[in-house]
């Protein structure tokens, strides 16, 4: 059944994607990276960057932080929102993909307008707390599930009044629901919400969805305050 499933899913995606989401060689490119780092594809379905395309465009974000670039799918989405003098700055772990989106930007013909830090987003997020980086207008959490809490703080810190915080992967094949569940990534989610449900300068809502990329979710936040 999940398998069917998935199969419709896919082909719903496809089909909404046939006539809605256009892609380049660039893009197309950006979203195989995970073959060529044998690895799961971690990059989110066409239908999800146009979304992202979309709220950047409809806040009329002009500084873009990402933390997550991988093989920069989301990232050229998201560089193509901006307008000619904006700004997207991207934060990605591993040099070996860092490497890969910084060619398909320049494919993409966006490379001027994103400005990519390899290392723990931890350590370099503080350095971006500086008059003509910071304050963003929009912010696109990406990596690793365990420290999200520590990123939305950051992104809180980042962000202007207004901006918008998208925050990927919160669903966790479900498991967000349960509160003792072993994995430190499923315990990063469920803190990162009990943190939004405490905030008064905040206002947030979670998805789930299905599509190409299974059954996930996102949540979205816009910093009020
Ligand atoms: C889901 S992928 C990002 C996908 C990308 N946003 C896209 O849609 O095309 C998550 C990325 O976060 C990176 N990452 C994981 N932990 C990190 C950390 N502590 N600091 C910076 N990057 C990290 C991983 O190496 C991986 O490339």
């Amino acid at each position: 059944m999940a398998g069917m499933e998935q199969e419709l899913w896919n082909s719903v995606d496809a089909y909404f994607s046939s006539l809605l989401v256009e892609q380049d060689e660039a893009l197309s490119k950006a979203a195989r990276a995970h073959v060529e780092f044998d690895l799961p594809d971690l990059a989110v379905s066409a239908p999800q960057g146009k979304l992202l395309h979309l709220l950047a465009r409809l806040g009329r974000a002009r500084s873009i932080l990402e933390i997550g670039t991988f093989g920069g799918y989301s990232s050229i989405w998201l560089a193509r929102a901006l307008p000619s003098d904006g700004r997207l700055v991207t934060i990605e772990w591993e040099r070996s993909f860092a490497e890969a989106a910084a060619a398909r930007l320049a494919e993409a013909g966006v490379a001027h307008l994103v400005e990519q830090h390899v290392g723990r987003a931890l350590d370099i997020l503080p350095t971006l707390d500086r008059p003509g980086t910071a304050p963003f207008d929009m912010v696109f959490i990406d990596a690793n599930k365990s420290d999200i809490p520590a990123y939305f703080d950051w992104a809180r810190k980042l962000a202007r009044p207004g901006a918008v915080v998208v925050v990927d992967n919160v669903v966790l094949g479900g498991a967000v629901a349960e509160p003792d569940h072993p994995d430190a990534g499923v315990q990063g989610v469920r803190r990162f919400h009990e943190q939004l449900a405490g905030r008064t300068d905040v206002v947030a809502t979670s998805i789930q969805t299905v599509g190409t990329k299974g059954y996930d979710g996102f949540t979205l936040a816009l910093i009020t305050g």
